[in-house]
């Protein structure tokens, strides 16, 4: 077994985009909590993800951005490698994949950077690792510039800690790839818990934990749990360890922690608002809620927008929908909460995105908004983005997104999302991919039969709406209720994602 500094590294990470840190959202919770996001000028911007594993979000912002320069700095060689091919094999040359330490990239000479990203990695490196990456923000960060951390978190992880050392501890002392070793440590610690062990019962997070394990990829088990340095934080810890990096925490990449009443009833939110610091505001809702996990976003010398701007920056943003108008979802459970938007402006929001993407400006100048209060649109918006109804997208770019869809899905559908010409990517489940970017055209039966014949020849697990594997023998139906619900959701949406001359 490799390890560095307490990181297991004999094992490949997933191959996913993540959309949580996209330089989108991520001036979309700056300007929800009235901070300015990073100014770029015509496109241009320098983003880093740290600990990019094999860069699917760097690759399809690169894609998507061509004005930007997309760094993604990995130790593992195994990673970088195939990052580096995809982007040669797209033809994208604003990706820049360095295989280097946390360490070692300090001593580099980058330029700074508008976002500094590290998903997953914070907590599961040890302390010298995650001052480096403190380190990496002091040093590379521009004023005004944004970074995200996300990580697992305490008090919410406090009864998967013993969990975590069983594992990390047991499965070292076996041999094979770590996803072998993970799912046999776990097997143990199952027999011990169907023994009775006290420290394992009556904990539901665990139990949750154990029946999940089937369906999680074994590659992130491994690198979610082997890990000796593995370490939940607390949020006070990190934003005082990010304080020593020169960055405040402005808000949480999790859109819906971003709104107090989606989360707290109203004595808890009057307990909150007793607290000053925003710090210990975010600490005390981690105990009202058991918080487990974060994503962090902080800021370097975080501008205050007065209300003006903010009302104009509003304006400007760009939304396209990511499901097709007749699929949305109207009401919808965002966090603790039953929300239902069945009301006439987001009828029209939905009804206006049906034609293309359009700026809160143009949605907010349509006859049948005129009435709508802004504060209405923006609740809608929010429900919306929440419940991954809506993304935030920028304007056309005129984008390699095309050519690097079709890379992707030669190399096995290996990446969780499409590229749009758009600034992001849009996040789709594995079956609705294939049929967006590899099925021939056909009847529904036709590219049923292509679905199932190609997932098994790729060897690729599919998922249904709901999430659950369609079985190693389903029959002809599983299929063909995945292309008629991709046909349902998706395919009419597809020359927006994709507009003519990116396809
Ligand atoms: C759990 S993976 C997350 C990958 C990617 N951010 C994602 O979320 O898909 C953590 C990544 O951090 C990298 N990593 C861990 N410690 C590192 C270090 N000290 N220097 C550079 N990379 C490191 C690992 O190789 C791994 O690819």
């Amino acid at each position: 077994m490799s390890d560095i500094n307490g990181y297991v590294t004999d094992q490949e990470y997933t191959s996913d985009y993540h959309h949580a840190y996209t330089p989108a959202m991520l001036d979309y919770v700056a300007l929800l909590n009235g901070i300015a996001p990073p100014e770029r000028a015509a496109g241009q911007f320098r983003f880093c993800d740290l600990g990019c594993g094999f860069g699917m979000t760097a690759l399809a912002l690169a894609a998507a951005n061509p004005a930007a320069q997309i760094y993604g700095i990995d130790f593992m060689a195994e990673h970088i490698d195939v990052s580096q091919a995809l982007a040669e094999r797209a033809g994208i040359n604003n990706a820049h994949f360095h295989q280097l330490s946390f360490a070692q990239a300090l001593d580099k000479d980058f330029e700074p950077f508008d976002y500094i990203v590290a998903h997953g990695v914070y907590s599961w490196v040890n302390a010298d690792v995650r001052a480096e990456v403190t380190a990496f923000i002091q040093r590379y960060l521009k004023p005004g510039g944004v970074a995200y951390i996300s990580y697992n978190a305490m008090p919410g992880k406090a009864n998967i800690l013993p969990v975590q050392k069983f594992v990390s501890h047991f499965a070292a002392a076996q041999h094979g790839p770590g996803s072998q070793r993970v799912l046999e440590t776990f097997a143990q610690l199952q027999q011990l818990q169907q023994m009775g062990a006290r420290n394992l019962q009556g904990k539901p997070e665990l139990d949750m934990l154990l029946q999940s394990l089937g369906n999680e990829d074994p590659r992130y088990l491994a690198h979610e749990y082997l890990h000796s340095a593995w370490e939940p934080r607390y949020s006070i810890d990190v934003a005082r360890e990010m304080a020593g990096a020169g960055v405040e925490y402005i808000g949480s990449a999790m859109l819906f922690a971003n709104d107090e009443r989606f989360l707290l009833n109203p004595e808890q939110q009057a307990c909150l608002a007793n607290f000053d610091n925003i710090n210990e505001r975010e600490l005390v809702k981690d105990y009202l809620l058991d918080v487990s996990f974060r994503r962090d976003v902080f800021a370097r010398a975080p501008r205050r927008l007065d209300p003006a701007e903010q009302e104009r920056r509003w304006g400007r943003l760009m939304l396209m929908l990511t499901v097709a108008p007749d699929a949305v979802d109207y009401q919808v459970q965002v966090a603790f909460v039953e929300a239902s938007i069945d009301n006439p402006v987001a009828r029209s929001i939905v009804k206006a995105l049906a034609g293309g993407p359009k700026t809160v400006n143009q949605l907010l100048s349509r006859w049948d908004m005129m009435s709508a209060s802004v504060q209405d649109v923006r609740d809608v918006l929010f429900i919306l983005l929440c419940s991954q109804q809506l993304t935030l997208v920028e304007q056309d770019k005129v984008a390699t997104a095309s050519r690097l869809n079709q890379v992707l899905a030669d190399a096995g559908y290996v990446c969780n999302a499409l590229a749009t010409p758009y600034g992001v990517g849009v996040e789709l489940p594995l079956a609705d991919l294939m049929l967006a970017v590899g099925a021939p055209q056909g009847s529904v039966a036709e590219r049923a039969n292509w679905l199932r014949s190609e997932s098994r020849r790729l060897g690729r697990m599919l998922r249904d709406q709901n999430r659950q594997r369609v079985a190693d023998n389903a029959g002809d139906d599983a299929y063909v209720a995945l292309v008629e619900d991709f046909d349902h959701r998706r395919a009419g949406l597809l020359l927006q994602w994709l507009p003519i001359g990116h396809i």
